[in-house]
């Protein structure tokens, strides 16, 4: 028997999975307040942290691009670091898998890591599909609002399926990986993203440096003399 779902039921679920997800279980708990600040790491770091958030298709450039932008951020002498979906999966995250509740929890731990790194000092650079809109408008809200930057990385979906680099389209057109983005599964772009760089059109060089003079006109990073 087919079941109709309507979408206020839809969006019920999602906010039952919501509140099941992030609920707060531990009681008895109080927040210990740190000695050295983010002002003293920043200041000892001489940079401010900040998350670069990288969101688009499987295949888009995410990750290349990211690598790319922590590379040129590196050589200015930031201190930096990459957080990648195939990666951080790996290890944190093993436990999730593709279904849009893993894929909301994967997202919420990302973004309460990122907002460690940014306590830290350190400039963070994630590189997760995060297909979800919400989800990404989540971890934005923990981070300070100038401090959070959405980077858009288009790509049309006939381009990643031709790049096709760890041969998952053709698996996910096979019918072998269910709930694959753009194929089985929804990716909800961005509507007013920081930066949008389409990789389809520009090289890897102009992407990155798209980036990077954005934050150098945002002041979160300097201007290179
Ligand atoms: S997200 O949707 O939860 O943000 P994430 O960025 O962590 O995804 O992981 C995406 C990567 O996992 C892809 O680049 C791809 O290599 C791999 N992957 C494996 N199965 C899937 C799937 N069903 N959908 C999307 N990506 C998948």
């Amino acid at each position: 028997m087919m079941v109709k779902v309507r979408a206020e039921s839809l969006n019920f679920l999602k906010f039952t999975r919501n509140n099941r997800l992030a609920q707060q279980k531990a009681t008895n708990i109080t927040w210990h307040q740190a000695i050295v600040t983010v002002q003293d790491r920043e200041a000892l770091l001489n940079q401010k942290g900040c998350v670069i958030w990288f969101t688009g298709l499987s295949g888009s450039g995410k990750s290349t691009l990211a690598n790319a932008v922590e590379q040129l951020l590196h050589q200015r002498k930031h201190h930096t670091y990459v957080l990648d979906g195939d990666n951080v999966r790996h290890g944190l995250n093993r436990n999730l898998g593709f279904s849009p509740a893993d894929r909301e929890e994967n997202i919420r731990r990302i973004g309460e890591v990122s907002k460690l790194f940014t306590d830290a000092g350190t400039v963070v650079m994630t590189a997760f599909i995060s297909p979800y809109r919400a989800d990404r408008e989540q971890a934005r809200a923990l981070i300070a609002e100038d401090r959070f930057v959405e980077v858009f990385v288009e790509c049309p979906l006939d381009v990643c399926e031709e790049r096709d680099t760890k041969g998952l389209y053709k698996k996910a057109r096979a019918g072998e990986i269910k709930e694959f983005t753009g194929i089985s599964a929804p990716y909800e772009p961005p509507l007013h993203p920081e930066v949008t760089v389409n990789t389809a059109e520009l090289s890897l060089e102009e992407c990155a440096q798209k980036v990077v003079s954005f934050l150098e006109k945002t002041d979160l990073v300097p201007t290179e003399n």
